[in-house]
């Protein structure tokens, strides 16, 4: 099935304590941004590339899109929004028609391996929508306001998720209008979708797909960038 890749980079970054935006940063020659959009351009039927940025960062990233991906795909930059779930939108009102599935990743995780992408595409495409995750190292707390802990839920049924995120279309575009319509924000997509009482399934992806937010995921990423150069 045709699909389309959304990546929202219009985070200002301000855990990585840097003045340029966490996707543009460079990482042992070129972007985090650069690299990510790379893992995908193997991926079967890929037709769109859809970036949310910043005003400032726009004419950078059509730059690159140009730069980097192959005739048979589409790139677009779009301006993001404040939250995460507002760039995505954005991105989302670009995608065009012919696309089926719908991948939402994180422009910070550059690490994802292409047999996880494959993997959570399958699952999506069975189900509706799926996500890539890893079962918890930690034990997990949920807290009160003051720091009490209210409660420790089963480690064994607590996962991380990461991204990507994969949907059908319909499903996501209907997912958007409600979370909108109902002024509902969360902190990844896949919520939207269960929300609606959707079923959303969880794919073991891998440790490595790490999402590069404090200073030091970069030195872990260039330790991650030398090994698989050997
Ligand atoms: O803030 P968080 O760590 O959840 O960011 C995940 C991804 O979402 C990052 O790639 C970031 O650039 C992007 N983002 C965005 N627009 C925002 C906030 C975050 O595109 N307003």
């Amino acid at each position: 099935d045709p699909k389309a890749l959304i990546i929202p980079a219009a985070g200002s970054g301000s855990r990585m304590r840097k003045e340029t935006p966490k996707p543009y940063l460079m990482l042992e020659g070129c972007t985090i941004l650069e690299r990510t959009i790379s893992a995908f351009i193997p991926l079967a039927s890929l037709r769109q590339v859809v970036v949310a940025t910043s005003e400032a960062l726009l004419e950078d990233t059509r730059d690159l899109l140009k730069t980097i991906l192959p005739d048979h795909i589409d790139g677009l930059a779009v301006v993001g929004g404040a939250e995460r779930q507002h760039s995505i939108r954005n991105a989302l009102d670009q995608i065009a028609d012919e696309a089926e599935l719908v991948l939402v990743h994180d422009a910070v995780r550059p690490f994802v391996e292409h047999r996880h992408i494959e993997a959570c595409c399958q699952a999506a495409s069975e189900v509706g929508a799926a996500l890539l995750g890893v079962p918890s190292r930690d034990t997990i707390k949920h807290l009160d306001d003051q720091h009490m802990v209210r409660e420790t839920p089963p480690r064994s049924q607590m996962w991380q998720a990461q991204t990507p995120q994969i949907f059908k279309k319909e499903l996501l575009t209907e997912a958007y209008r409600r979370a909108e319509e109902e002024d509902f924000t969360a902190t990844d997509d896949a919520s939207l979708i269960e929300r609606m009482g959707h079923p959303v399934k969880m794919v073991e992806g891998g440790r490595m797909n790490i999402k590069l937010t404090y200073p030091v995921d970069l030195e872990l990423a260039s330790l991650l960038i030398a090994k698989n150069r050997k």
